[in-house]
């Protein structure tokens, strides 16, 4: 059937008709929140990088988990802003690191809230990088240990989730086997499967200032231009006990969401990054783009590609504008 028979205008012709067909549909509960914490009290410090994001301590943190909660968020994952870094970035296993204190506060606080832990050594180091660091480069098994002791004391404190991003090969199956040992064979492993060298970190590296202070990370975060190393990543972290992967960036890898998505059994996570999230404010601050169609049609394009969850920096505004539309 074709012109003149079939119009697909007609489908599009009001609100009601057009919510009517719409096949993807944002919902708060796609979102997890990205959350910086800080020690001390009372703190609340506006991270230039990105506008409308804060490092918290963990009383300030309770009070913004709390109203993301109420607009129907399900989850917040939490990176560590330590007072002290050494070599090996001791400063995340202790049982009272920034990180422990936050998820158990956070945990005796609000009802039903889930806690994810980023697991990973680059906020801890003195050098930046995200395992321990020799020679130029950054030796793949001395690192499994330390963030099998990271994720085991995280689990320790409580929470639900632990989400190594640290991009070592085999970590996920040394830290599913370091957390059984522990007696936390309920702690779920979100798994940064397919995690890029990408340049759109850049805002997150100044807000947990944990830039390497020399060379990149390109030896062990991934390169752009691959896709079947992606998919292989994401399998090996299945095989080795991961109960969620992820995809990271998102918008520039929605091909490998998609990609992802026909081949996993088991849920698939996208990461909308800082570099992603700080060009939106930007281009609304200076006037340019409608911040709220931005971010929803951002959102929506992550989900459509095949996301079934979201960690975004926008999940309290998109969350409000979503509420804010439902009700029409
Ligand atoms: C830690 C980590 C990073 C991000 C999440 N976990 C930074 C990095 O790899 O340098 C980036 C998140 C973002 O940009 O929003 N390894």
């Amino acid at each position: 059937m074709s012109f003149p028979f079939d119009r697909p205008r007609r489908l599009r012709r009001t609100p009601a008709l057009r919510k009517l067909v719409r096949e993807t549909k944002l919902h708060p509960s796609d979102f997890i929140l990205p959350c910086f914490v800080v020690s001390g009290k009372g703190k609340k410090e506006p991270i230039e990088t990105l506008p409308g994001c804060y490092r918290y301590s963990p009383d300030e943190l309770v009070k913004f988990v709390r109203e993301a909660r109420s607009l129907r968020i399900p989850g917040i994952i939490l990176f560590g802003i330590p007072d002290t870094k050494d070599a090996v970035g001791s400063s995340s296993w202790q049982s009272d690191s920034v990180v422990a204190v936050a998820a158990k506060e956070l945990k005796n606080s609000i009802d039903d809230i889930a806690v994810i832990a980023d697991v990973c050594l680059c906020e801890y180091t003195d050098h930046g990088h995200c395992g321990v660091y020799a020679d130029g480069d950054v030796d793949n098994d001395a690192t499994l240990e330390l963030l099998a002791k990271q994720a085991v004391s995280f689990a320790n404190a409580g929470v639900d989730v632990v989400a190594p991003s640290d991009m070592m090969d085999g970590r996920v199956e040394v830290i599913r086997d370091a957390l059984d040992d522990q007696g936390f064979d309920n702690t779920a492993i979100l798994a940064y499967s397919a995690k890029y060298c990408s340049a759109f970190y850049g805002p997150f590296r100044d807000a947990a200032d944990s830039a390497p202070k020399e060379g990149d990370r390109s030896t062990y975060q991934m390169d752009p231009p691959n896709v079947i190393e992606a998919l292989k990543e994401i399998q090996m972290d299945i095989d080795e006990g991961a109960d969620m992967v992820m995809v990271k960036p998102a918008l520039s890898y929605l091909d490998i969401i998609s990609e992802a998505k026909a081949i996993v059994d088991r849920p698939l996570f996208a990461y909308n990054v800082s570099g992603e999230y700080a060009m939106v404010k930007a281009s609304a601050q200076k006037g340019w783009a409608d911040e709220k169609r931005l971010t929803l049609e951002i959102l929506t394009s992550i989900k459509r590609a095949g996301a079934d969850a979201i960690l975004t920096y926008h999940a309290p505004s998109a969350a409000r504008w979503i509420i804010e539309d439902m009700t029409k």
